[in-house]
């Protein structure tokens, strides 16, 4: 006969939690094997079944128990609390079993039967705070190098995702949360709401909902989860809500689309239609420089230059996308400019200004250098992938080279000579925008 491998997961810990198959999966095994504090929680249903209890340790022998067994083919249920493919022994029994040679043609079977995730359970104690886009990350260091968990919570909060998180706080690993807290909060508002959920759907379960700034503080162990929320979350009459969106499209009142908004369509500011509302910002809104409009609608200046270069109107400014192989050619038309204006830009936030003179531009490997008495300015070439010409309503006139990110790696900017953009300067100027922009793409 042959064996079976069941991956089981059998929901937050609650038999009535706990879906039909995951019952009948226990059902049909002749071993259960399991974390010691799981086979307490299923042990209503472990009646003439042979039980392995494993301590919390010893994920891969019970990955290797699972096979032996399976070996003597026997059918075995592996099971995990939530869902044992998330944070569970789903990986680690796939890796034991194919690092042993066995594929899914194997004549032992393996089949993974789903539960409800801790922060799914957790959820539906406290409201509905992940009712738009969420992330999970797990606080446990012990597999996980601690600069990558940071960079994960980090882009967490930089996108506004609520946060799930897992394993936030053992007797040893007690900092973790804190540090968390911390790089949140330079994203997120302190009084952003956080649910903090022990043991849901068992006998100890406690819930406590709390500010972000107070999450640290808490009552956190082992079995709780947190969900922090984004930055539309709110609390109301003890429920902790994030809305889905529906305000940014119908009337509350009376249900109706609001202005410029079509039910069943993508937002005015969808994928389709945001270059567009982009566009009519600039042009409601003069003055405005392209690191404003970018920070405004939270993107990278090349997605402005972008969303400029792709329609006619956008009040005071103007852009065109330069010819992907005519970035070099672009750099030699320079020299016809005369005196520029060389804009750097450091991510933490230093602006350098430089008057330099395009001519004076060398090559060295991937590097644009220019090295005078005054200063070295070195411009790592290999970052720039595109370049856009744009002007400012007769105040600015240059090129900006971005990265493939849509950062700006450095912009050059004509300079007036005794109040005036020269006339000549400016015609070198727009002869280089028509040769080699690429055609205006109009939306
Ligand atoms: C190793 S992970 C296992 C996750 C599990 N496979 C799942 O899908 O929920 C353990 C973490 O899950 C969370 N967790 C599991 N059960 C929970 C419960 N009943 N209440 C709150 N959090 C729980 C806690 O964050 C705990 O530290």
């Amino acid at each position: 006969m042959n064996g079976k491998i069941y991956l089981v997961g059998f929901g937050p810990g609650s038999e009535e939690h706990m879906s039909f198959k995951a019952k009948a999966a226990i059902a049909e095994s002749d071993v259960v094997i399991g974390y010691t504090t799981y086979i307490k929680l299923v042990k209503d249903l472990l009646d003439g079944k042979e039980v392995v209890k494993k301590g919390m340790t010893e994920e891969i022998d019970r990955c290797i128990e699972a096979y032996e067994q399976a070996k003597l083919g026997k059918t075995v249920a592996l099971i995990s609390s939530g869902d044992i493919g998330v944070y569970g022994m789903a990986g680690p029994t796939y890796e034991v079993l194919l690092q042993a040679g066995w594929t899914p043609r194997d004549d032992i079977q393996v089949e993974i039967v789903p539960g409800s995730t801790a922060l799914s359970a957790c959820a539906s104690l406290v409201g509905a705070p992940l009712t738009h886009d969420f992330c999970s990350i797990s606080l446990s260091d012990l597999l996980t190098p601690w600069p990558v968990i940071a960079r994960r919570i980090e882009a967490a909060g930089n996108a506004d995702f609520v946060v799930a998180l897992y394993n936030p706080k053992s007797g040893r690993r007690t900092q973790q949360i804190v540090e968390a807290q911390e790089i949140l909060l330079r994203y997120r508002s302190p009084d952003t709401p956080v649910a903090i959920v022990k043991s849901a759907y068992r006998r100890r379960q406690s819930i406590q909902l709390v500010r972000l700034d107070e999450m640290a503080e808490c009552d956190i162990g082992m079995l709780t989860t947190v969900l922090i929320g984004n930055s539309s979350t709110f609390i109301k009459q003890g429920l902790m809500i994030t809305p889905r969106g529906y305000a940014n499209k119908y009337d509350r009142l009376t249900g109706a689309a609001k202005e410029g908004e079509q039910a069943g369509i993508s937002l005015s500011m969808g994928l389709e239609g945001w270059y567009a509302c982009l566009r009519q910002y600039v042009q409601d809104n003069p003055g405005l420089t392209l690191e404003k409009i970018a920070d405004y609608f939270g993107v990278v200046v090349g997605e402005v230059l972008s969303a400029i270069a792709a329609g006619e109107s956008a009040g005071e400014h103007k852009a065109a996308r330069v010819q992907t192989e005519k970035l070099h050619e672009v750099v030699q038309s320079c020299e016809q400019w005369g005196r520029l204006r060389g804009i750097l830009r450091a991510e933490a936030g230093a602006v350098s200004e430089l008057f330099l003179q395009a001519q004076d531009f060398q090559r060295r490997g991937d590097w644009l250098n220019i090295e005078t008495e005054a200063f070295h300015c070195h411009v790592n070439w290999s970052k720039v992938d595109a370049a856009y010409f744009a002007c400012r309503g007769g105040k600015s006139y240059g090129v900006n080279f971005i990265d493939n990110k849509g950062q700006l790696v450095f912009r050059l900017l004509l300079t007036k000579e005794d109040g005036e953009f020269s006339a000549a300067k400016l015609a070198a100027y727009r002869q280089t925008w028509q040769a080699f922009a690429e055609e205006v793409c109009n939306d």
